[in-house]
């Protein structure tokens, strides 16, 4: 296909400044880059975050966007994995839609639980994968706080095909059966007071809680993460972590992690070029669905409002997409 020379852009101009729609020249791939054209992208809750507080950025104006899925239009010269044409890394059963839903969230949650290296971000599980990996965990507890968020429902079904039971969540009551679709077996209404998550979440476990993956990380649910897990468990954040430190005393020593889900990050790239594979061969399989989305319309101009969406914590179990080639 014939590459235009010019594109339609979002640019932020400068910390907390307003996002504007300009036409720039289209880059050129490096020896080992690829050129994509997105047909849809996915917005995050770290986008708005970004804008505000400047995060990441130390060149403006700037583009943001961590979530994307289209068709390889140029291959740099060192490039042998891709061709042109080929679908950025979807098999053909997932649209573009779908799979701009996938990337940083799935990494997110895989990252979390299966990443296994010395940089201490992830609970380094058997991934379902690996060998016996479907059967490791059979019959062991596991919680995710937040089974409806993006993050939450790959971590859901990453823990569903490791085997785990019952698998735990906290929803509002309304996405309770979407939850259970997902791969939940038992659900709390996530507006329970922190005790009583506490007590219900121990009385269905059993006890204390091998693997808890924490896909809100607010201050409140990484206490209550804390509390639940069993001293020697494996304990996954989103965020920084916050942990009251008075909780931290005697033998209870699990493994707390901050999982990164930046597929490219120096620190994960081995583990995501076979990731992707894995989680392509799950797509094409149906045993990994992408998440629940909403179209914007409007294409580029429609990235504010749906940042606003998210900052307000208004969006419930949907993922919000673009279309950027529908701008205006
Ligand atoms: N470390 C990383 O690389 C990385 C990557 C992606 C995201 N994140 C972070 O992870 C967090 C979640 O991101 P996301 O994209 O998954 O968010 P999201 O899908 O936009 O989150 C919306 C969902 O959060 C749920 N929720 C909100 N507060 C909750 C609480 N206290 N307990 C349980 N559920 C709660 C809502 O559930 P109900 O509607 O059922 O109430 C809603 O479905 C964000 O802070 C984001 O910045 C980090």
């Amino acid at each position: 296909m014939s590459i235009p020379a010019k594109q339609k852009t979002l640019f932020l101009p400068a910390v907390q400044g307003v996002m504007t729609v300009q036409v720039n020249d289209v880059p050129k791939p490096g020896p080992d880059d690829l050129l994509i054209k997105i047909e849809a992208a996915a917005l995050n809750p770290v986008d708005w975050k970004i804008i505000e507080i400047g995060l990441f950025l130390d060149k403006y104006p700037a583009v943001l966007g961590l979530d994307g899925a289209g068709t390889v239009v140029a291959v740099g010269t060192n490039v042998t994995d891709f061709k042109i044409g080929d679908r950025v890394y979807l098999p053909d059963s997932v649209s573009f839609d779908e799979g701009a839903t996938i990337s940083i969230c799935a990494a997110t949650a895989g990252i979390g639980l299966y990443k296994k290296d010395d940089s201490g971000d992830s609970a380094g599980l058997t991934a379902p994968w690996e060998d016996g990996g479907r059967t490791a965990y059979a019959g062991k507890p596991a919680v995710v706080l937040g089974g409806s968020a993006s993050v939450g429902q790959y971590a859901l079904q990453f823990l569903r095909l490791s085997g785990f039971s019952p698998i735990i969540t906290t929803v509002s009551p309304r996405n309770t059966e979407f939850v259970k679709a997902v791969g939940a077996t038992h659900i709390l209404d996530r507006s329970l007071p922190a005790e009583t998550l506490q007590a219900e979440i121990t009385k269905l476990a059993g006890g204390p809680v091998e693997v808890v993956y924490d896909a809100i990380s607010t201050k409140e649910n990484q206490d209550l993460a804390y509390d639940v897990v069993s001293p020697h468990g494996s304990l996954v954040l989103v965020l920084h972590e916050v942990i009251d430190a008075a909780k931290k005393t005697g033998d209870k020593k699990p493994t707390v992690v901050f999982a990164r889900g930046g597929l490219a990050y120096p620190q994960n790239m081995h583990f995501s070029v076979g990731f992707v594979k894995e989680l392509s061969k799950l797509l094409e399989a149906g045993s990994f669905k992408p998440n629940v989305f909403e179209v914007l319309p409007g294409g580029l101009n429609a990235v504010a409002g749906g940042l606003e969406r998210l900052e307000a914590g208004t969006v419930s179990a949907r993922k919000l997409v673009i279309r950027p080639q529908e701008t205006a």
